[in-house]
């Protein structure tokens, strides 16, 4: 077994390769001064099962610096090539719901499959179905997992799960499961055309405290809107748990700003910055 990591996250990729009580491969990679990336395996990888760390948030540069990761790699005779993507950027784009539009996962699926990967290890995809994108097995891994266990230190009498939207019923359900307490949901309507979106509050949150949760923290609105609803319908204590934290835009000032007490993340993107009401909690292990 051979561990490397691209560029996106090298203190995850790491600590994966010390949790697995080894070091990181050598590999150069660097950019020319047109932007073009290059890289090559500074060791031989001739039938090695080879790993590739490399989260693909953006900038799309992540991308491409994976994809020729697994090219040189398998031109360098690796038997088998896995990337280990903790985030997989694109997610989000994984279905044609407006007329000319691209289904941008598929593409990243396409992409890898071009470049000749022979397995994907991955975590908390947007849409569990994106596993289909692919003609080689996907492991796919939850950020609950972890959170979950972190989650376990605080009081959980009185204390409930919230889905901030429909689409993310399923998974606050897995949560709430798990730590066996109760589930709520926000319902997001425009009762009329150009009036204000009313956030409806669907479960019992008042005297109680709130964990929100969602796969993706990108700029924060889906989560501070959800805390600032839940503190009007009377909820205490409001903490949030998220697997990637991308804290874009105003996602800080935000988050600062917001009746939210605390933000669980995971380290499969990098923090930008740390923040009082942030708190980090490693998939290394997993
Ligand atoms: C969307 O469907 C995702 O599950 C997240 O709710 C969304 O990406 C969060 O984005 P933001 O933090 O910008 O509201």
């Amino acid at each position: 077994v051979a561990i490397f990591g691209g560029r996106s996250n090298p203190a995850l990729a790491n600590k994966i390769a010390e949790a697995y009580g080894t070091t990181l491969g050598d590999l150069s990679i660097r950019d020319f001064a047109d932007g073009e990336i290059y890289v090559r395996f500074e060791e031989s990888i001739r039938g090695a099962d080879l790993f590739i760390i490399q989260s693909t948030h953006p900038k799309a540069d992540n991308w491409m610096e994976l994809l020729l990761l697994i090219d040189a790699a398998k031109r360098a005779s690796a038997e088998r090539v896995t990337a280990v993507i903790p985030y997989f950027g694109y997610a989000r784009q994984e279905r044609k719901d407006q007329p000319r539009v691209s289904i941008a996962a598929k593409l990243m699926a396409n992409m890898l499959t071009s470049a000749g990967v022979d397995r994907i290890l991955t975590m908390e995809l947007h849409a569990a179905q994106i596993q289909g994108f692919f003609d080689v097995p996907v492991d796919h891994l939850y950020g609950s997992t972890v959170l979950t266990d972190h989650v376990r230190q605080f009081d959980l009498d009185d204390f409930v799960v919230l889905a901030p939207d429909v689409g993310g019923l399923k998974m606050a359900r897995a949560y709430a499961q798990r730590l066996g307490v109760d589930l709520a949901l926000i319902d997001k309507r425009r009762p009329r055309q150009n009036e204000a979106r009313v956030m409806n509050v669907i479960g019992d949150v008042e005297g109680k405290d709130v964990l929100i949760i969602d796969d993706i923290v990108d700029t924060a609105g889906t989560l501070t809107r959800a805390a600032k609803a839940l503190k009007d319908h009377g909820a205490l204590k409001i903490m949030a748990a998220c697997t990637h934290g991308l804290l874009s835009g105003p996602a800080y000032d935000r988050i600062e700003n917001s009746p939210l007490e605390r933000l669980m993340i995971t380290d499969t993107v990098p923090l930008k910055r740390p923040s009082d009401c942030i708190e980090v909690v490693s998939v290394s292990n997993l």
